[in-house]
């Protein structure tokens, strides 16, 4: 088995940013409440015409940039997200068919938030069995159209974005060492959007019922999330045959201020190797953990050699944790 690693990054947000100003306009809640609860201060949304294969396309143009690796070199896009532009075609194929990847086959993954560490960890059997040499991993959201923008309890947390990587086998020793996944369907319940698929499907009276919407309950979620984040990170960093001491930098899933402070108190690591980026762009699921490591890399937060974890949850109930020894020079 060939070591696989990440050989490029990008990441982009569309322009409109939304303040809890300007939530505090739409539904009863305030900046305080938002801010000491969550962390978050503002977020991008997407334009009503924008859709997430857009988002998408642009942070693999960056993330093929920094790669230095022509869109013909791709053998296979992911693209984890829980917002597809259509139920079907799957985004991959349309986001492929635009960068001109004519060699790729491409498909989606659905495990919201844990979708990118679900696509990167897929992504690397097929590298290190030597199936293909180039894969592309996105995580794109517009989490923006399909909330309830009535319901405070979920509308204050989430914003819209893409992060990109290219992944491809790097020098021995390097790149992945270790991962976890988990998923636990009983928790489903808790984190859905029931309509729009063969449960529920479009109906006048599910549109009325806001079916189409997140549905969410918070305080169960939260108590899950602050619990398997530590745990994940520790069992991924087990697989690698490393300890939580060898962490040089973090990057959590970017849900809740409060659940990241858990897991670095669970991982008792300091807080100046964690990543957060939060406060500028709330939750935005899939693409969370790619946009956080796209922005590390570029601010230099990590350099070649070093160990760099990534750990997140999600709807499905679904979890994940990928360990990483940077293999690329001069970032
Ligand atoms: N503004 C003001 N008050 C609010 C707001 C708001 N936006 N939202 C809820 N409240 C109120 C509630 O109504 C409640 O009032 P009450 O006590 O009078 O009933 C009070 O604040 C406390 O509500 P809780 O839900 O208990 O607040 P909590 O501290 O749990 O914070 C939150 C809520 C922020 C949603 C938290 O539970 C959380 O972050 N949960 C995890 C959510 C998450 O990470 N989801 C993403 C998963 S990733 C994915 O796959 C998409």
């Amino acid at each position: 088995m060939v070591s696989v690693g990440i050989v490029g990054t990008g990441s982009y947000m569309p322009e409109k940013v939304l303040t809890n100003i300007e939530l505090e306009k739409m539904v009863d809640t305030s900046d305080e409440w938002i801010v000491a609860r969550t962390g978050i201060k503002q977020r991008h949304i997407a334009d009503s015409d924008t859709p997430v294969s857009e988002l998408c396309y642009q942070a693999a143009l960056r993330a093929l940039e920094d790669a230095k690796i022509s869109p013909e070199e791709l053998d296979l896009v992911i693209i984890g997200t829980i917002t597809p532009d259509y139920a079907f075609p799957a985004t991959a194929g349309l986001v492929a068919e635009r960068l001109g990847a004519k060699k790729a086959a491409a498909f989606d993954i659905e495990a919201a938030c844990t979708g990118f560490l679900y696509g990167v960890t897929t992504a690397t059997q097929f590298i290190a069995t030597g199936m293909y040499k180039t894969v592309l991993v996105i995580g794109g959201e517009t989490m923006s159209k399909i909330l309830n923008w009535e319901d405070r309890g979920t509308c204050i947390l989430f914003g819209d974005g893409a992060g990109a990587a290219v992944l491809q086998s790097v020098e021995d020793g390097y790149g992945f060492l270790g991962f976890e996944l988990g998923a636990d369907g009983l928790g489903g319940k808790l984190l859905s959007m029931p309509g729009g698929g063969s449960m529920y499907p479009a109906t006048l009276e599910t549109v009325e019922k806001k079916m189409h919407t997140v549905h969410m309950a918070g305080s169960e979620v939260f108590k899950f999330a602050v619990r398997i984040m530590g745990e994940t990170a520790l069992k991924a960093l087990e697989r690698a045959g490393l300890q939580k001491e060898d962490i040089d930098c973090l990057i959590p899933h970017q849900a809740n201020m409060r659940i990241v402070d858990s897991a670095v108190k669970r991982l008792g690591i300091d807080p100046e190797k964690v990543v957060v980026n939060l406060d500028r762009y709330g939750n935005m699921s899939a693409a969370s953990i790619p946009v956080a490591l796209d922005e590390a890399a570029r601010e230099g937060r990590f350099k070649y050699g070093d160990i760099v974890v990534m750990v997140g949850f999600g709807a499905g109930l679904t979890w994940g944790a990928a360990v990483l020894k940077w293999a690329k020079r001069g970032v």
